[in-house]
């Protein structure tokens, strides 16, 4: 298994993305492709990292996730070895919809229950706001983003926010994306986010923008100008 790793990830900068979530890496790792020298590397969940997003803020989390890979590889010191990982990334972010006062907020993954599918969280969604007449006509809502950096050199954790905001759609439409996507509206293209392509979410997304920040802060670091 870890020879397939050794195979991808030869080069320079290795850096940990500190999520199961496959959608979720692949967006990171188009938004930080430009960042000559990084090699962003993927655990998937058949290495059973078990984290407990028990924090009260979303930058706890960020820094809960980065902590838990940290003591993954601790624990398994020829992984650890192999890797040669310079920097942990990882991110906590969420769904804030006005009409229900931020909610699902920190609670986003699981809105509708622990291990929620993306559809039940959706459809949770969508009743909850419609069950709360007040304000009917607002479904302003914001996707967050907390970005948490750590760099192995330096035993340290810095974080970059990102933010987009949009509208919730009446219904679902399209399939690319994950989460909340198909009912979350992009303004600028009077979409949801699951038609857009993945270069297009990319460039005004919460996401986006927290790891373009980090990405720059990596650059610094490591002196790559460009
Ligand atoms: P966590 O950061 O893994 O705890 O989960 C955040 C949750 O927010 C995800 O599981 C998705 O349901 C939702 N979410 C975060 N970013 C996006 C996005 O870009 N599109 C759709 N849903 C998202």
């Amino acid at each position: 298994m870890y020879m397939e790793l050794k195979l991808q990830y030869n080069n320079t900068s290795n850096i940990l993305i500190a999520t199961g979530n496959a959608h979720k890496f692949k967006e990171i790792k188009e938004i930080i492709g430009g960042c000559g020298g990084l090699n962003p590397i993927f655990l998937d969940k058949s290495y059973g990292i078990e984290i407990i997003e028990d924090g009260k803020t979303y930058e706890e989390n960020a820094k809960i996730k980065a902590a838990g890979y940290i003591d993954y590889l601790n624990k398994k010191p020829d992984l650890k070895k192999f890797l040669d990982i310079q920097f942990i990334l990882s991110e906590d972010s969420g769904l804030e919809v006005e009409r229900l006062d931020g909610a699902p907020g920190l609670f986003t993954a699981r809105y509708a229950g622990e291990n929620a599918s993306d559809s039940s969280n959706i459809e949770k969604l969508l009743m909850e706001m419609s069950l709360k007449k007040e304000c009917a006509s607002n479904r302003r809502a914001k996707f967050v983003c907390y970005a948490c950096l750590y760099d192995t050199t330096e035993n340290n954790f810095q974080y970059f926010y990102g933010e987009l905001s949009g509208f919730i759609a009446e219904n679902a439409s399209g399939t690319k994306g994950f989460g909340y996507d198909p009912v979350f509206i992009v303004p600028e293209f009077n979409k949801t986010a699951a038609l857009l392509d993945s270069a297009q979410k990319n460039a005004i997304s919460h996401r986006g923008t927290a790891f373009r920040k980090a990405a720059d802060a990596i650059k610094s670091k490591l002196n790559i100008h460009g």
